[in-house]
């Protein structure tokens, strides 16, 4: 559920007329519902509830400062993958014991940043990343609380580009070596085992591959634990899928997600993290574009819209779906038509929708496409030197301008020019 619905024939977020707001800040933009993202995280908070446990919004899905704060304040915390990020979540209020740092390439400048910051813990990946944050933190003449980020061969089921737990992807250590690995890491002075990470993918749309990946986990923790290490805490990565299509039949629920992990892990006694993204972000967010004209090929009509593949990268990058609907409610019963919904960057894969079946749209109108929060303005470029497009929230009746868009005189002035020009 989210809250962008029609009200008297115009599309609402929360309380507020999104045509009000292209009409203020001009198209593309991208609008998120705060009532969404706090109802999304409370689900997952809900979902878990009875164990001690921690949700760690993974920010990569939507990282702006405004969101952070919003989730924060909530009690969320935060799942960084990069320094860039680790500073985000700090530069929003987020207290270092609630920060996990994932990530297969961390580097020395990354870790020494979060080891001096403060940090809840670093989602190890590899034997020679153990060794250098081993290094760095005994230069600090402090101890990383780690983790170790196992791969269990779990097929995800989803998209290949976005599933992580096959022993082909590359990331974690293969959940066969764990043993050694983690006798490794106890053996370096610098590192304090405390738990065990997992994450297989993202989108995942069935609870089976969740339940394969966190049986292994479960009999991993036991068989550490007998070993000799403290496993006090699983982190059990993000992946929950969402409905990118009204019509297919709905992923699972973040309570029936929930029940699984109780079910799989809740006799360990282990503290829980997860690391939702998509989940939180995706179906509190839209990007709003105008149809600059509606062109007649030789056997179909194209939608041509302002907003391009630099500014939602999905469609083009992962052969995602995303709902496009008109701003203006169409009338009941009208009859829908197929058009090919494009962008206006110089490529033919910058193409949102191939015979998309809508109402009649024409030059001027604004569509919305759904569920692109997630992995939207983040990815987005400014290839073709257009302008990152405005980041809006809205809040009930009020909205605000979170990120603004740079003029072409800022994006041009990034650029110097050397002496000899
Ligand atoms: N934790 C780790 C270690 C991750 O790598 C990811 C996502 C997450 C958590 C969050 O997963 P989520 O709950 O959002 O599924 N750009 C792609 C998605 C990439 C996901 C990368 N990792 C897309 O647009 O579909």
């Amino acid at each position: 559920m989210d809250h962008f619905l029609y009200r008297d024939g115009a599309l609402f977020a929360e309380d507020v007329p999104v045509a009000e707001i292209a009409a203020q800040v001009g198209t593309p933009f991208y609008v998120y519902s705060t009532a969404t993202l706090a109802r999304h995280f409370r689900l997952f908070d809900e979902a878990l509830e009875g164990m001690p446990h921690l949700v760690c919004y993974a920010m990569k899905a939507a990282s702006n400062q405004a969101i952070l704060k919003t989730l924060a304040g909530l009690g969320a915390g935060m799942d960084v993958v990069s320094g860039g990020e680790y500073a985000r979540a700090v530069a929003a209020g987020v207290p270092g014991d609630r920060i996990v740092f994932s990530g297969v390439g961390k580097t020395r400048d990354e870790m020494r940043r979060a080891l001096s910051g403060g940090i809840r813990q670093f989602n190890v990946e590899s034997e020679p990343e153990m060794a250098v944050l081993n290094a760095v933190a005994l230069e600090l003449g402090t101890v990383a609380p780690i983790t170790v980020r196992v791969n269990p061969d779990v097929d995800a089921k989803t998209h290949a580009k976005i599933a992580t737990g096959k022993s082909e992807n590359k990331f974690g250590i293969p959940i066969s070596r764990a043993r050694e690995v983690y006798a490794l890491a106890a053996s370096l002075p610098g590192l304090k085992v405390i738990g065990i990470d997992v994450h297989i993918g993202s989108q995942l749309t069935e609870l089976a591959p969740f339940r394969l990946a966190y049986e292994k986990v479960g009999e991993l923790a036991e068989q550490l634990r007998a070993d000799g290490h403290d496993i006090q805490r699983l982190d059990l990565g993000g992946g929950l899928g969402i409905p990118y299509t009204r019509s297919n039949e709905a992923p699972p629920l973040p309570t029936e997600y929930g029940a699984l992990i109780k079910d799989t892990l809740g006799h360990l006694g282990c503290e829980i993290e997860i690391e939702p993204g998509r989940l939180v972000a995706g179906n509190a967010g839209l990007m709003v574009s105008r149809v600059i004209y509606v062109k007649s090929g030789e056997d179909r009509e194209f939608l041509i819209l302002d907003g391009a593949m630099n500014d939602l990268i999905r469609p083009a990058m992962y052969e995602a779906y995303h709902d496009i609907i008109p701003v203006t409610e169409p009338d009941a019963g009208v009859e829908q038509t197929p058009y090919d919904i494009v962008g206006p960057v110089c490529e033919s894969g910058d193409t949102f929708a191939k015979g998309r079946m809508m109402p009649p749209v024409k030059t001027g109108d604004l569509v919305a496409f759904r569920s692109a929060g997630a992995y939207g303005a983040v990815m987005s470029s400014e290839y073709n030197t257009r302008p990152l497009i405005p980041e809006i929230l809205v809040h009930g009746h009020q909205f605000a301008v979170i990120r603004a868009r740079p003029s072409f005189d800022e994006m041009i002035n990034r650029d110097t020019i050397p002496e000899w020009l």
